[in-house]
């Protein structure tokens, strides 16, 4: 089956984030760097979900990437502690909402999660149209959370 490229790449930080972010503390700019990459991750594995909707022979490997979405949002709410956000003095588009509203912010993350592993199960014999109303409510979810919680 085919790899993500960039799969190994995001692995790698989130390995650095969630091992040695417990032992060693990270600095505020490095898990905002985590996170940016991690939301690149998304947004690549939801472009080739996006492009291949209609596609049964990509199925599997859309699934994947489904997969790769499903454990980004697991790993969203570990990503945003207290003190990395703008006034902290980070450059961050996270706004001050997410610690104001933590468990909204955490539900959205969830909910993501939750729709995305429904995506996941899509195996050749799925039908398009279903596929394509599920991928419909993962975008829902990405934007919803950028209205409330992200500030530009
Ligand atoms: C639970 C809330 C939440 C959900 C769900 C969410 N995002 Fe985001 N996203 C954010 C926040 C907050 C930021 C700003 C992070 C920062 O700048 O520190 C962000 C930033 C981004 C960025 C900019 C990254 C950068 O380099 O600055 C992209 C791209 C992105 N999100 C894509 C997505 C996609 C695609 C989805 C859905 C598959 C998604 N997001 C779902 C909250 C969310």
């Amino acid at each position: 089956m085919k790899q993500f490229r960039w799969q190994a790449r995001v692995a790698a930080a989130l390995a650095v984030f969630l091992v040695a972010g417990a032992a060693f503390a990270m600095t505020g700019a490095e898990v905002v760097q985590t996170r940016r990459s991690l939301f690149g991750e998304m947004t690549n594995a939801l472009k080739y979900i996006a492009g291949h909707w209609d596609d049964s022979a990509s199925y599997g490997d859309l699934a994947q990437a489904a997969g790769v979405i499903e454990r980004d949002a697991k790993s969203l709410p570990k990503l945003f502690p207290a003190g990395t956000s703008e006034s902290d003095g980070l450059r961050t588009a996270a706004s001050d909402a997410i610690w104001t509203d933590r468990a909204g912010f955490d539900q959205l993350a969830g909910q993501l999660a939750a729709q995305a592993a429904k995506l996941a199960r899509t195996t050749a014999a799925s039908d398009s149209a279903q596929v394509k109303s599920e991928i419909k409510v993962v975008v829902a979810t990405c934007k919803s959370c950028h209205r409330d919680y992200r500030s530009n």
